[in-house]
């Protein structure tokens, strides 16, 4: 459910018309609906909260997901932890009120400094992901004085995820350590005077529509947390990441959060552990839409019809990048038989297609149309290719919106890269 509705014959956010926020911001431009966010965050946190056996669950929200600020200030305000995977995101959960003690710090790659940073920030947990990466933890925290509470992130080999690009669990991928490493490896953290092993980490993959696998993996991890404590070493936390899956399509109907706190409290429940998630797109997705005008309207004499819009992979990659599907909704939608049209944008490249053949309403040039479920992996996977401005973000809330990242100057694109002294001068360097 979201927050996205037709209001009268236009669609609004909230009461408030996108055409007005398309004037007021120009397009293209991301709008995400507060109440949305809030409604999401709450009915993922309450189904946890409601079984017995989980407790009070610690949602580390994963804020690649959507990292605006105004977005996690809403988030952080409702009770909501980070999970995090570079200092950047550590620093705008900082910033956006998260206290550091419900900040998780995971990723197969920080380098020495942003774990020196992770531990002088004091973040709750450091999701460890291979025995490297264990040492240089170690010296780190050695040096700094420090014991950083460290969960090992396992990789069970159960493949789960809406795409192969966002599976992470199955053997080959870069993610985590396998069952019989994660044993030897929190055994030797155990060892280390510096690192306090507390728990272990999973996430197997993103948009899962399924929770077989989940259970799977999640069945997994419990049979190493007996086996570690059957071996006299202490685990306290389990984390487990991600993944749950949204409708992007009306017809799909993914596993809501009460089957999954369902599946998860008979899964991992009962065994006194403190029990984290990480969950990202189930929170933002439906929350955001990103709104686009039509340039033009492209006949072509074999039928085929292009709608150019002014959005473009760019903005949105996960259609270039996924083969993701997202809807396409006029914004005031016109009377009319659907036609079918190949939605593009300008950049230049064929991989530069939102979709093929897709029965819209009649559309014309000037209309405004908006992608639903845009709000994760939307904005932030924007680039400035073809040296597009990135796009503007605006929060709605309750009839009232507000620019919470506004669109850069073409001035400010430019004046981040000065010249190099050599070409400085105007004269030409060579006869
Ligand atoms: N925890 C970890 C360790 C992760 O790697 C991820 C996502 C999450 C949590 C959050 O997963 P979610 O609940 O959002 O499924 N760009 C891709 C998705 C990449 C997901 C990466 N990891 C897309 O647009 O579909």
């Amino acid at each position: 459910m979201n927050h996205f509705d037709l209001k009268g014959s236009e669609l609004a956010c909230e009461e408030v018309p996108l055409a007005r926020i398309a004037e007021a911001v120009g397009t293209p431009a991301y709008v995400y609906s507060s109440a949305t966010l809030e409604r999401h965050y709450r009915v993922f946190h309450d189904a946890l909260a409601a079984c017995p056996e989980i407790g009070e669950p610690w949602i580390a929200y994963a804020v690649k997901a959507n990292s605006n600020l105004a977005v996690l200030t809403t988030l952080a305000r409702l009770g909501a932890g980070a999970d995090t995977v570079s200092e950047g995101e550590i620093r705008r959960a900082l910033a956006a009120g998260v206290p550091a003690e419900k900040i998780v710090f995971s990723g197969v790659g920080k380098t020495a400094a942003e774990l020196a940073f992770a531990l002088d920030s004091g973040v709750g947990e450091i999701n460890v992901e291979s025995a490297p990466e264990l040492e240089l933890l170690a010296a780190i925290a050695a040096e700094r004085g420090r014991r950083p509470a460290v969960a090992v992130r396992v990789n069970p080999n159960v493949g789960a995820g809406g795409h192969r690009k966002i599976a992470t669990g199955k053997a080959e991928d870069k993610f985590g350590v396998s069952i019989a490493e994660a044993e030897r490896l929190y055994a030797e953290a155990a060892k280390r005077t510096s690192l306090r092993p507390v728990g272990l980490a999973c996430h197997i993959g993103s948009q899962i529509t399924d929770l077989a696998p989940l259970e799977a993996a999640f069945g997994l991890m419990r049979g190493l947390v007996e086996r570690l404590r059957g071996a006299g070493l202490p685990v306290e936390r389990l984390d487990l990441g991600g993944g749950l899956g949204v409708p992007y399509f009306n017809q799909s109907d993914p596993p809501s959060p009460a089957d999954y706190a369902r599946m998860t409290a008979a899964s991992v429940g009962g065994l006194g552990l403190r029990l984290a998630f990480e969950p990202g797109r189930v929170i933002v997705a439906n929350a955001g839409v990103l709104l686009a005008r039509v340039i033009h309207v492209h006949a072509r004499p074999d039928g085929r019809r292009f709608l150019v819009l002014d959005a473009a992979m760019n903005d949105l990659i996960r259609p270039a990048m996924y083969d993701a599907y997202h809807d396409i909704r006029p914004v005031k939608p016109r009377a009319g038989e659907a036609l079918a049209y190949d939605v593009v944008g300008p950049v230049c490249e064929t991989g530069d297609t939102f979709s093929r053949a897709r029965p819209l309403p009649p559309l014309e040039a000037g209309d405004l149309v908006a992608f639903m479920s845009a709000g994760a992996y939307g904005a932030v996977m924007a680039s400035e290719y073809n040296t597009r401005p990135l796009v503007p973000e605006v929060l709605v809330r309750a009839g009232e919106f507000a620019v919470v990242r506004r669109r850069p100057t073409y001035e400010e694109m430019l004046a981040r890269e000065p010249l190099a002294p050599w070409l400085a001068s105007p004269r030409s360097s060579r006869p």
